[in-house]
């Protein structure tokens, strides 16, 4: 190797950002961090930077902060739909507050399911499933929390409020980022997102502000 040469820009950039997530996980000690290299590594495809960018973790910490105000920290089974590759569970099992059981991280995209494994370190109380949110079965599965931090991307939310028996304990958040073509349903406002939910109780309401949009949560019951 070139000790020298600054930057080789026909290098792969995963093999710099392998060597710097590892080199971070060293010095932070964070397992988290060593296997967000193992993802780069072993998942190439996966947009794990976009995915586990400053402001997708600002949200997921926000989530994690609230919920555990509103909550606590003891579950026995939590679901997370629209769970992409399980950066919310990875951060739920990292978080030294919460007990949990067991997390479902539950996406439509078949291609995420190895990749949430990966970054949760083949934890045998992750349970990474390809399923339609709208597909799942609510009363039997008995999850005592949902999570549904992608309301912006699914078309009917509060139809799918309805699926849940009522009383079930839900973290949503939504966003009012419209320029992404994969938000089919924004919010412009909290009280809208409050307004489109209509949960039955809520414990939390709250806006976190983005430099390109504002995120929304609401922590209740459906
Ligand atoms: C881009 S990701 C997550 C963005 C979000 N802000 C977050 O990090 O929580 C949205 C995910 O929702 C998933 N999704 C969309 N519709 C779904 C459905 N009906 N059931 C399950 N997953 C769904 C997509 O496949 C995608 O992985």
């Amino acid at each position: 190797m070139d000790h020298n040469n600054i930057i080789d820009s026909t290098k792969d950039w995963h093999e710099d950002a392998f060597d710097l997530t590892r080199g971070i996980a060293a010095y932070t000690r964070s397992p988290l961090v060593a296997r967000i290299a193992k993802v780069l590594a072993k998942h190439p495809q996966a947009s794990i930077a976009n995915a586990f960018n400053h402001k997708q973790v600002a949200c997921k910490m926000w989530a994690r902060d609230e919920l555990h105000n509103a909550f606590g920290g003891k579950y026995q089974r939590i679901w997370v739909l629209g769970g992409w590759y399980g950066v919310l569970a990875a951060m739920l099992f990292d978080d030294a507050r919460f007990d949990i059981g067991s997390i479902e991280t539950i996406d439509l995209d078949e291609n995420v399911a190895a990749i949430a494994q990966t970054l949760n370190g083949n934890d045998p109380r992750l349970i990474a499933r390809t399923c339609d949110m709208y597909a799942l079965d609510y009363a039997g599965g008995k999850p005592d929390l949902v999570v549904n931090t992608s309301c912006e991307h699914i078309a009917d939310v509060r139809g799918w409020l309805d699926m849940l028996p009522g009383g079930t304990r839900v973290l949503l958040q939504s966003n009012d980022y419209y320029a992404e073509p994969t938000h089919i349903n924004c919010v412009s406002s909290q009280d809208a997102f409050e307004r489109l939910a209509s949960l039955s109780s809520v414990s939390f309401a709250g806006t976190l502000p983005q430099k390109k949009y504002n995120r929304f949560m609401l922590i209740g019951t459906a």
